[in-house]
């Protein structure tokens, strides 16, 4: 009976052994020796009729030939299942197809001509600064030489948070904290978020972007202001661009200025954009007001400076031929994916 068993295993094994492909087979074979009616589970069933010592023995084997076998065909089973996988691939997969796109994120327009704007500067050996848009009525106002009887405040629609703190309206504040901060000589720009509670229209937005530039140091004249304007404005807009400074008054600026480019669209001629001018007016400039300067503790006999600022939105506007300011924040990604 021991010696029958012997057989019966090895039978098994080289039977297991040779199947190759079809699954079939190992349940063929599952059944042949593990059935119900199997060869194995025949020897089991006999068991009674054996002695006591007979059946210790054979019971112990048969049992051993049956979890052997069914180890084997679960091997069995998976290297099928690994070899059907390989030729599946073989088969239906063409790795040499293209895959599917991925959409791929762009910079916002705005995100992006700042980042223009800093390249631009960087090279001039400016620093980029930032500071709060929840600001001081001192820093937004006073400390820039618009006390609060001063008229100019009504030029700037303010948001008041509560008293004496204001959402920025303008990102010159900035220059009231870098001068705190530092001493002269000083080449910063200032860019950021500003807030001015005015109805929303194609050119107005109640938020919106401007940068402040400020340069403080010994002998630093209205020509050097107008040469940084003429160098950033070609860099963004082209080298043929014209620039052209005219009187214009901020309280902490004096002389003050209004800097204009040739319109870049009508190249001059007169046109829609520049509203028949052939000009467009991009930045407020001017020397840094003596008043300022002795808000911060700074000599005015010893320094003078230039500061300009102006809207990001409008630049890029005009950049990206852009015609309603809205189409910034409303994030429809039909307009966002052109950029
Ligand atoms: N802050 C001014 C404005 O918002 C612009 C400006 C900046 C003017 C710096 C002069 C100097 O209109």
């Amino acid at each position: 009976m021991e010696k029958e068993l012997e057989k019966l295993r090895e039978t098994a094994k080289k039977e297991i052994a040779q199947i190759k492909e079809k699954k079939e087979d190992l349940e063929l074979i599952r059944i042949k020796y593990l059935g119900r009616k199997g060869l194995v589970t025949k020897i089991l069933r006999i068991m009674k009729q054996l002695s006591p010592q007979e059946r210790k023995i054979i019971g112990k084997l048969a049992n051993e030939i049956k979890e052997e076998i069914d180890l084997l065909l679960s091997l069995k089973q998976e290297e099928l299942k690994r070899l059907i996988n390989k030729n599946d691939l073989k088969d239906d997969l063409d790795i040499t197809l293209p895959g599917k796109p991925l959409a791929r994120g762009k910079l916002h327009p705005l995100t992006k001509i700042l980042e223009e704007i800093k390249v631009i500067f960087e090279k001039l050996n400016f620093d980029i600064v930032e500071g709060p848009e929840v600001e001081t009525e001192y820093y937004n106002f006073e400390a820039l030489n618009t006390p609060p009887d001063h008229p100019a405040r009504d030029m700037q629609a303010t948001f008041y948070i509560s008293d004496g703190i204001v959402l920025r309206t303008q990102t010159s504040p900035v220059q009231i904290r870098v001068m705190e901060k530092n001493r002269p000589p000083l080449r910063i720009i200032a860019p950021g978020r500003c807030y001015r509670s005015d109805a929303i229209d194609a050119s107005h937005s109640p938020v919106f972007h401007q940068v402040e530039g400020l340069v403080v140091g010994k002998e630093i004249t209205f020509r050097h202001l107008k040469s940084i304007m003429k160098i950033f404005f070609r860099q963004l807009f082209g080298e043929d661009i014209e620039i052209r400074l005219t009187p214009s008054f901020f309280p902490f600026t004096e002389p003050s200025a209004e800097v204009s480019v040739c319109c870049v669209l009508c190249k001059g001629k007169g046109c829609s954009v520049c509203q028949q001018t052939g000009w467009l007016e991009l930045f407020g400039a001017g020397m840094v007001d003596p008043n300022v300067f002795k808000a911060v503790g700074y000599d005015p006999e010893e320094w003078t400076g230039f500061a300009f600022g102006g809207g990001i939105e409008r630049l890029a506007m005009i950049k990206y031929g852009i015609t309603d300011i809205r189409l910034f924040y409303e994030n429809d990604l039909r307009f966002l994916k052109q950029f």
